[in-house]
């Protein structure tokens, strides 16, 4: 990972997970109306999903992936056998950025580290980065999702599968059908999650 976690030296067991939320919620303002999206699922999840940002439903909402993008994958995940109850899924990104753009390197850079501690704590055996956005904030600034999806890498002793963004997927049948054939083999390797 290329960027260290943040500098809390006192948040260090999955128990201060609810106080990493509390931070990320006073550390990143949403636009009005709009919520911190920190991530949800059980804390000892075997299995966390990484996505790029918030959207807008899930920005109103407080929820990942729970628009539009997350239905698809909710199916996917389905076909899979991967019940989403039981994994944790969060984003990169805590707030939604204006206009639902793409976000920048910079704040990237300055939400990695939390989603850094966040992983520390949570301790997955497994994670699924959905996007090149999560891609290359987990695995490598440099790695290319084209190149490097569907293949397992390890990082830090957590195994990682690099796979399409669900959003990336909807008007193109190739991709579709490569997120799911990634989910199947992450489903074939880290099941049973309980
Ligand atoms: N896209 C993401 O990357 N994350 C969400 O939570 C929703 C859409």
């Amino acid at each position: 990972m290329s960027v260290g976690t943040i500098d809390r030296p006192d948040l260090q067991w999955i128990e201060d997970l609810a106080t990493l939320r509390e931070v990320c919620e006073r550390e990143f303002v949403p636009e009005a109306g709009e919520r911190v999206v920190f991530g949800e699922g059980p804390e000892h999840a075997r299995l966390l999903l990484i996505g790029e940002a918030p959207g807008e439903q899930e920005a109103e909402s407080g929820h990942p992936f729970v628009g539009n993008a997350g239905r698809l994958l909710n199916r996917y995940l389905d076909k899979a056998g991967i019940l989403r109850e039981l994994v944790y899924v969060t984003n990169v990104i805590k707030v939604r950025p204006p206009g639902n753009r793409t976000p920048r390197k910079s704040e990237v850079n300055v939400a990695l580290p939390y989603l850094l501690r966040q992983i520390e704590l949570i301790r997955p055996a497994f994670i699924v980065c959905l996007g090149s956005i999560a891609v290359q904030a987990v695995i490598d600034p440099k790695a290319k999702i084209t190149e490097i999806r569907g293949q397992w890498q390890e990082i830090d002793g957590i195994q990682v599968m690099p796979t399409y963004h669900p959003s990336a997927v909807f008007r193109d049948e190739t991709k579709k059908e490569w997120l799911k054939q990634d989910l199947v083999a992450v489903g074939n390797r880290c099941l049973p999650l309980d």
